[in-house]
Parts: C-alpha cells; sequence; structure tokens
C-alpha cells in the first residue's frame, strides 16, 4: 500500500541495545501485508518483480538504490533488501540528521562486504536479515563498531553443517542436542566476523564462543556480546567493541 506522505518512511522502532548502540528491527511480515495485501511471507519464495507499484519506495529509495532492487533475482532477496534499507534510513534520520530526506541516505560497501554509510562513514554500520526480520545497528561512537545477526533458531544439525561452523573446542563443549545454545553460538560468531568487516573471508572455525567468551584465533576479543531470542523461530546476536580498524583496537586478531 503506497506511503501517504512522500518523503517519509513507515515507521519503524529505534532501541538503545548497548551504549552508544541504536538498533532498528524491521518486521518484514507486516511490510508484505502492507505492500502485497494478500501475500504471506512465504510466497517470497518466487522470482523478483517489477516493484514500481509501490509508489512510497520511490520517495525514501535513493536511484542507485531502485536499480539495485529491480535487479535482484528473487523477491525474497528484494523484500529482505528493501527491508534492511528501511532500517538503515531509520536509523540515521532518528539519530544522524533529522533533516536528511531517505533518498539522499545511501549505503556503500567495503572491499569484503561491510556496510558503510557514505555520509557518516565514521559510524559502523551493520545489516542483517533472516526469516521475519531485518534489522540494522549503528554506532553512535566513531570508536567502536558493532556486528548484528539474525538466524532462525531451526538449523541443520548434521556433522557436517557442524563441522563447517564449530572450532573443535566447540563441538567438545557443545551439546548437539541444545538446539537454542547452538543457534546462540553460530548467532553470535557471525555477528563477530561482522563486527571485525570481513563476513566469510574468516572462517567460522577461527572464532570460538567458549565459557561466554568470543574467542579469536584462540585468544579472547575485547568485545561485549549479547543474543536475545526475538521470537519463537529467531535470534538476534550483537557484537560490538573498538573500532578494529582503527588503532589500538583489537591486538592480533588473527589466529
Ligand atoms: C555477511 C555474512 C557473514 C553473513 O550473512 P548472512 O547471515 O547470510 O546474511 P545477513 O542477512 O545476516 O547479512 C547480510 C548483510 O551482511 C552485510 N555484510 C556482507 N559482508 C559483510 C562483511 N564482510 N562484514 C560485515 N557485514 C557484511 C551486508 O550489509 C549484508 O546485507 P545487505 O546485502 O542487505 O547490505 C556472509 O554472507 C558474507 O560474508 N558475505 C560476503 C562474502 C560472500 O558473499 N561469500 C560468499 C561465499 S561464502
Amino acid at each position: 500500500m503506497p506511503n501517504a506522505s512522500p518523503n517519509r518512511l513507515p515507521p519503524c522502532a529505534v532501541s538503545e541495545i548497548a551504549q552508544d548502540i541504536r538498533l532498528c528491527q524491521v518486521d518484514i511480515e507486516a511490510l508484505v501485508k502492507d505492500w502485497f495485501g494478500d501475500l504471506e511471507i512465504g510466497d517470497l519464495r518466487r522470482p523478483a518483480g517489477d516493484l514500481s507499484f509501490i509508489a512510497a519506495l520511490r520517495d525514501w529509495l535513493a536511484p542507485g538504490e531502485w536499480e539495485a532492487v529491480q535487479g535482484f533475482k528473487a523477491l525474497k532477496r528484494q523484500v529482505e533488501w528493501l527491508a534492511g534499507r528501511l532500517a538503515v534510513k531509520t536509523l540515521v534520520t532518528a539519530c544522524l540528521d533529522a533533516r536528511l530526506a531517505p533518498g539522499a541516505i545511501t549505503v556503500a560497501y567495503e572491499a569484503h562486504g561491510a556496510p558503510y554509510l557514505p555520509l557518516f562513514p565514521d559510524h559502523c554500520l551493520s545489516i542483517t536479515h533472516a526469516g521475519r526480520w531485518a534489522a540494522a545497528a549503528l554506532s553512535l561512537d566513531p570508536a567502536r563498531a558493532v556486528g548484528i545477526d539474525i538466524e532462525r533458531r531451526r538449523i541443520p544439525t548434521n556433522p557436517a553443517f557442524l563441522q563447517l561452523l564449530l572450532s573443535d573446542r566447540e563441538q567438545t563443549a557443545l551439546d548437539g542436542s541444545d538446539a537454542l545454545a547452538l543457534v546462540r553460538t553460530w548467532t553470535l560468531k557471525e555477528a563477530y566476523l561482522k563486527y571485525i568487516r570481513q563476513g566469510f573471508h574468516r572462517s567460522l572455525r577461527q572464532v570460538a564462543f567458549l565459557d561466554g567468551r568470543l574467542l579469536e584465533g584462540g585468544r579472547p576479543a575485547p568485545v561485549r556480546w549479547n543474543a536475545s531470542v526475538l521470537d519463537s523461530d529467531h535470534l538476534l546476536a550483537v557484537v560490538d567493541g573498538p573500532h578494529p580498524s582503527r588503532g589500538a583496537a583489537i591486538q592480533n586478531p588473527v589466529g
């Protein structure tokens, strides 16, 4: 359904999830209802569509973003990506500059895929989408970085997958039947890989979550972490700490 007020973003709540870290979480299910009326979130598994009928999008997307969204192959990816952008633009207008038109707020990517705000390159940004939720987190303190990840709670538990996901020590420590502990470990590790701006350019097995601490190369990382249950099917992990590419942040992060 078109947004009645040009240049206005659909309302999304911004919350303080840690000191100097703000989060905006978008309910994709609600967006889908708004935009497509009769579609359910499960119906998004179909080829991408022409979304120009959603007039409000043109109000808050930058021209390049419009092209990007029309270029995706799957409707699910289009909607997830838009929900992520909505979260980013909401955060920027709520936390950094309320005068900016949403269409002026863009996201660019570092060499390994980490997102950043060209208008505010000093403020670390992280984006995630999974299932019903998309979210973005922003660090208000340029000296600190943040990484977030949402995962569905139902994850595969076959040995080959766990071998990819967990370090040897984690495999020993984790009880394979504790699905929540498993998904919490995975989600925190992905949030950590985003915090260090590497994503899957660094192996999940190099990072470990053991005894309540995140380790990289076997050494404790100087970060705070939080994992919260969003609903019966989703977990959100937030990792923040000194900005990894700003000076003294992480001593010898590579193990
Ligand atoms: C980011 C990543 C660790 C996890 O992603 P995921 O759990 O599948 O998906 P999420 O929705 O939680 O995260 C996707 C977001 O991560 C962000 N991201 C991608 N690479 C990142 C990186 N190196 N550091 C921090 N954030 C990153 C992006 O903003 C992306 O959202 P966007 O495309 O809407 O901007 C992983 O997809 C990745 O590293 N991708 C880049 C490398 C790659 O494509 N490898 C492919 C072979 S494995």
